[in-house]
């Protein structure tokens, strides 16, 4: 099943409105608003114009709250925000790690719909799947696999017990896998590949990734597409990597919820 592309803001050049920050035209910052309103609804959108306009305590927008409502609905725990301190990874990423903190629910239901691809082609892999809230909403796709990616050991337990526990009528696919350990030595399928990455470590971490990527795709051609959330802190990183180009930089009024997404050079599609 395919799903279908949304096509609903055809604004979508890759950096065709740049800079998350301030001296955009006005042209752009309505864009901004309009994506905002697209991807979160009137009241996360609001929350997030009033706090830009008046930074107060009263305005601050709680980006979790989605992820709290399905941690309720699933019996599962996903929503808590682990420092990187208490991660305890250990090795050379350790000190690369950024905090976990969940993908909002509803802004991965339109990256989903936005990319617009047929699930069945695909293996899905979250790098840095932390207590693996990203797989098992990517299991509602009819994926070949999920596979989550998480260097955190403690976290991994969390995973496990998420994923016993999770029951959804709207799963659609039942392959899900764990891999406990560095994403830098995850052993990469050689399938199509939907790589999901909510900014999980620092620019030298990704680097080593990118690099063990392109070489995998040079032994082993194939499609991959690669969707980075809260990618600011990666740009400089992706765009050292021509073997990614950028379809589509999707940027907001907050960074939480600005992504984009890359397939690679060679990328074919469904034309095989
Ligand atoms: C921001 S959280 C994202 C969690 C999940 N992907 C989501 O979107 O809900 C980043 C995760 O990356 C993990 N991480 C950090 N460095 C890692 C590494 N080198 N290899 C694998 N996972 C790592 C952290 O432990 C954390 O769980």
């Amino acid at each position: 099943m395919n799903v279908p592309r949304d096509q609903s803001d055809n604004s979508n050049e890759p950096g065709a409105i740049s800079g998350v920050g301030g001296d955009a035209g006005l042209g752009a910052k309505l864009t901004r608003v309009r994506r905002t309103y697209g991807m979160c609804g009137a009241r996360v959108t609001s929350k997030l114009l009033l706090h830009r306009l008046l930074p107060s305590e009263r305005f601050l927008h709680d980006r979790v709250q989605d992820v709290r409502a399905f941690d309720a609905e699933h019996g599962v725990e996903t929503s808590a925000i682990v420092l990187p301190a208490a991660l305890g990874i250990t090795g050379a990423s350790a000190e690369h790690a950024v905090e976990y903190s969940p993908t909002a629910v509803k802004s991965f239901y339109f990256m989903m719909r936005r990319i617009g691809i047929d699930p069945s082609r695909y293996v899905f892999v979250d790098i840095g799947c932390g207590k693996g809230l990203v797989m098992l909403l990517a299991s509602d796709f009819r994926f070949q696999k999920v596979v989550g990616v998480e260097a955190s050991a403690q976290l991994c337990e969390v995973a496990r017990s998420n994923m016993a526990v999770y029951e959804s009528p709207s799963q659609q696919c039942m392959n899900l896998e764990l891999y406990e350990g560095d994403a830098t030595a995850f052993p990469m399928p050689e399938n199509n590949t939907v790589y999901y990455l909510c900014n999980p470590f620092g620019p030298v971490v990704l680097d080593t990734f990118l690099d063990r990527l392109e070489e995998s795709l040079s032994a082993c051609p194939r499609d991959v597409l690669l969707v980075y959330d809260y990618p600011e802190p990666a740009y400089p990183v992706l765009d050292r990597h021509p073997i990614l180009r950028q379809v589509e930089n999707y940027e907001t009024i907050s960074p939480d919820y600005t992504w984009c997404y890359y397939e690679n050079a060679t990328f074919r599609g469904t034309a095989e």
